[in-house]
């Protein structure tokens, strides 16, 4: 099957969802205010009140909401509330960045094909949590990070982009965290620019890149290692 992802009229409005310090958040708005995204944040949405995210989003003059999972009955209704927010905010891409809620497939299906994560490893190897100390413990000489389209199993949506990022042999999981954190925080915008300007073709798990015209053989999605 052969999904398109729909080209968006620029430009493009953003949500962001964030649980915690929200360092790709300020990628994002870092590389949208210097014109390499061409796209806006509508909204960031934090389920944690204390998120340090929030305060780089104000600083940005940016709107947020703490929608708290745990001010909730149960998931529906704290979905339901993220979903209401973002269509209130004419959000037409979502970007999980460092949100840490599994969402259920029926927040999944409202922005299908619209909702992006970036995680931290090479998928398909090391998805859920705890990946770095993983990837240290299976001895892989790499690992890096990921982003993707959210599809309904975890992590495991069509690829993007990817960063390759070597495991050191006296890396413990925060020092091998940061290295890849780094290389996030360039992955991240490069993608969303991606999206933004319609390049991104969903053909069954794979995503192709295109140019103006065709398929860009071109374009390297690989962030050089270091
Ligand atoms: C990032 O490393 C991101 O890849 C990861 O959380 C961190 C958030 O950092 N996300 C996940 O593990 C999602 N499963 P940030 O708040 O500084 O962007």
């Amino acid at each position: 099957m052969t999904d398109s992802v729909p080209v968006p009229r620029a430009p493009l409005r953003l949500g962001v969802l964030i649980s915690g310090s929200g360092s790709n958040l300020q990628a994002l708005i870092d590389r949208v205010a210097d014109g390499f995204i061409p796209a806006r944040i509508a909204l960031v949405i934090s389920n944690r009140a204390d998120a340090f995210g929030l305060e780089r989003a104000r600083q940005a003059g940016i709107p947020t909401l703490v929608i708290d999972h745990k001010a909730h009955p149960d998931r529906p209704s704290f979905e339901q509330a993220m979903i209401d927010a973002l269509n209130a905010s004419q959000v037409e891409l979502v970007c999980l960045a460092g949100f840490m809620r599994v969402l259920t497939p029926r927040f999944i299906r409202a922005f299908a094909g619209r909702l992006l994560n970036i995680h931290p490893a090479l998928l398909p190897a090391f998805p859920g949590l705890h990946v770095q100390q993983r990837a240290i413990e299976a001895g892989a000489r790499f690992s890096g990070a990921t982003v993707h389209f959210v599809t309904e199993e975890v992590d495991a949506g069509p690829i993007i982009a990817q960063a390759v990022v070597p495991i050191l042999d006296n890396d413990d999981a925060s020092a091998l965290a940061a290295r890849i954190l780094k290389h996030e925080h360039r992955l991240y915008p490069l993608a969303v620019k991606l999206y933004a300007e319609g390049r991104l073709r969903i053909e069954g798990q794979r995503v192709r890149v295109m140019d103006g015209d065709g398929i860009d053989p071109d374009v390297f999605l690989i962030a050089p290692v270091g």
